[in-house]
């Protein structure tokens, strides 16, 4: 594609500039290139020596209604007569630079990128620094990408919903439940990503994006989906619960952008709510940035809530709400015939784009030519670093949590270890530990490999994975009755607690309950349990059986798990205890009843 539109510029302005001279082969696109075009010098939005307002202001005025409509929508047209490429608006990058939204791509040029614990595991860590290094590195990896075509600047990242059912199956995303917590996360995050060195608030390394604004943690439960819920909240919950982490993202972080959710509040789509946007994210909070719906919210509130009668309305009642950007197509669509029909003015649709372009200009996508601006050295060196993957690692170190040590057998010693089983659907996982909104990673170090490494072991899955039917017992069994030492990795993966899929209850899915219990019973040597989830796993009758000594919380590891969970077995880590993530793991079992899901109530305060 990118080709594609400089075969076009280059037609265009055949008349101002010979274009056989020299064949480069750009990898990005961008606009202001005086090189293609000497008249873009002219032109008041490419003259880097005024402020993005002056500048935003001088590139509205020239576009036409339809131009305008055009960069309201994520896949964004280009303005070829003025030089301005398309663009992309939709990358994310949760724990890494990810592939899932269509602006960013991995190539033989740069085939993976540095791929971190899962949010839910980084910020059981505590260490505010820890998520502003993160974040730094991902926005160094994503311009590298940048330069060279592969990736976007606009990254729909972090995720800080709060994760008050652990039913969620979104929750590994996130930050957790604790709204101080998640607070913290998301101010750091977006920090690492956005701060350039140079430390000018105007200026922006990749923007980041706060989501779902608000009160969403529902995707699809007992035929309650995430597109319709109304979530009924009370005004203090608003404030004590849902409201803070993304406050402290706009007003602590700076953050470039807000997503809206899908879910109504109190009777009201997030995306069409003045209150909560015009009023709360860019009135109270000044937001300097653009406000984007979630893919297709605004088509859900008229087609699935039927919120309005027509599409025109739905697009004028959003943007008159202060939505700037919509993921999906409708405004594109509806828009122009709103204003034919008069439900909104042209005015308000200028203060949309100016919205959009202006974080585009603080981007530095009107600046010219990317590889003579900052950042602009960066490359395929500087993507997968030995240093990065090490960050990787450290950082699954600092998450995980040791819930039991009783008596203490942990940490092994890796001198006395002749022979260590490693058993469980999660003991040889890979994909599983990156999660979703996940890329390529760098490689992938397994439990099993990293414990290859400080002993000799044996391996048996004893579940094909962790939906786990059937258990094969006997080999598991056989390698722990011999072994000094059993390490049993169970959990969950995308299969169990995903996007639309939430679960039921909180056991360990299948029949991993029988596994750990039979090989536990059956192990010569202490027992060490290791839950590789996102949300919290009833693992009460772990806890009460004497055979398992130790039991860990590794949430969704990334890239590196298996050596982080290495190195906190063998005693080169002392991992943390008793923090919030011991409730998520082992006191919901004394809170709640795992077996009758109906008796789970987290879910009061914002369900019907
Ligand atoms: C926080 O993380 C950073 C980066 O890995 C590390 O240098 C620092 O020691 C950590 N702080 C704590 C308190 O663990
Ligand atoms: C562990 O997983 C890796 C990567 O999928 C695979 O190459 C290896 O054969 C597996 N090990 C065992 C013992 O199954
Ligand atoms: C534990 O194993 C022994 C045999 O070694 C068996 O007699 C006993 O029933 C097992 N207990 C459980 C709870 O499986």
């Amino acid at each position: 594609m990118a080709n594609k539109v400089h075969v076009l510029l280059c037609v265009l302005v055949t008349t101002l500039l010979s274009c056989d001279v020299v064949v480069v082969v750009w990898g990005q696109t961008f606009a202001c290139d005086v090189g293609k075009s000497p008249a873009v010098a002219g032109y008041g939005f490419c003259d880097k020596s005024l402020g993005v307002e002056a500048r935003v202001k001088d590139l509205v005025g020239r576009l036409t209604l339809q131009e305008k409509i055009g960069n309201l929508v994520n896949s964004a047209v280009d303005v070829s007569r003025l030089g301005i490429p398309k663009y992309e608006w939709w990358s994310e990058a949760l724990h890494g630079v990810s592939n899932v939204g269509p602006g960013t791509r991995f190539s033989n040029v740069i085939p993976g990128a540095t791929s971190f614990p899962m949010p839910i595991l980084t910020a059981a860590s505590f260490n505010t620094s820890l998520f502003e290094v993160i974040g730094r590195v991902v926005s160094t990896e994503a311009r590298a990408m940048y330069n060279v075509g592969l990736a976007g600047l606009t990254y729909w990242s972090p995720n800080i919903n709060i994760f008050r059912d652990p039913r969620w199956g979104r929750g590994l995303e996130t930050p957790g439940e604790d709204p101080v917590l998640t607070s913290k996360y998301a101010a750091g995050y977006v920090k690492g990503l956005q701060q350039t060195d140079g430390g000018d608030p105007n200026k922006l390394k990749v923007a980041a994006c706060c989501k779902h604004y608000t009160a969403y943690d529902v995707d699809n439960w007992k035929g309650i989906q995430r597109y319709t819920f109304n979530a009924v909240v009370t005004k203090q919950d608003m404030e004590d619960t849902f409201q803070p982490p993304f406050k402290s993202c706009v007003i602590d972080g700076n953050v470039a952008s807000v997503m809206c959710s899908y879910n109504k509040v109190n009777g009201k789509p997030t995306c069409a709510d003045p209150d909560l946007l015009k009023g709360v994210v860019r009135g109270e909070w000044k937001l300097n940035g653009y406000i984007v719906s979630d893919c297709d919210s605004v088509e859900v509130l008229y087609k699935d809530q039927h919120y309005t009668k027509t599409p025109e309305e739905a697009a004028a009642i959003s943007i008159l709400a202060g939505l700037d950007l919509n993921c999906g197509r409708f405004l594109g669509q509806y828009t122009e015939g709103a204003v034919k029909q008069g439900l909104i003015d042209e005015a308000s649709i200028n203060n949309a784009v100016t919205n959009n372009f202006a974080t585009l200009m603080r981007l530095g996508f009107f600046d010219g030519d990317p590889r003579k601006q900052p950042y602009g050295n960066l490359g395929p060196k500087d993507v997968c670093t030995q240093e990065n993957q090490e960050l990787a690692r450290e950082a699954a170190r600092q998450g995980i949590v040791l819930l039991k040590n009783s008596p203490a057998s942990l940490p092994l010693n890796a001198k006395a270890i002749k022979s260590l089983a490693v058993i469980g659907p999660n003991a040889n996982a890979t994909r599983v530990m990156i999660g979703n909104y996940e890329g390529i990673p760098c490689k992938y170090i397994s439990p099993l490999q990293g414990l290859t490494a400080f002993a000799p072991t044996s391996y048996a899955a004893g579940c094909l994975d962790v939906r786990c039917p059937n258990p094969v017992l006997d080999d598991a069994k056989k390698i722990a009755a011999s072994a000094d030492a059993t390490v049993i990795v169970v959990g969950a993966s995308l299969a169990i607690e995903a996007e639309s899929l939430d679960r039921v209850n909180i056991l360990l899915p299948g029949q991993q309950q029988l596994l750990v219990s039979e090989v536990a019973n059956a192990s010569k040597g202490p027992v060490i349990l290791v839950i590789m989830s996102g949300g919290g796993m009833d693992v009460s009758f772990a806890k009460n059986n004497n055979k398992i000594t130790s039991i860990l919380w590794v949430g969704y590891p990334g890239e590196a798990g298996g050596a982080a969970i290495a190195d906190v077995i063998f005693g080169f880590h002392n991992p943390k205890l008793n923090h919030v993530s011991v409730s998520r793991s082992l006191l919901i079992a004394h809170n709640f009843h795992a077996n009758d899901d109906t008796s789970l109530t987290p879910m009061d305060g914002f369900l019907i």
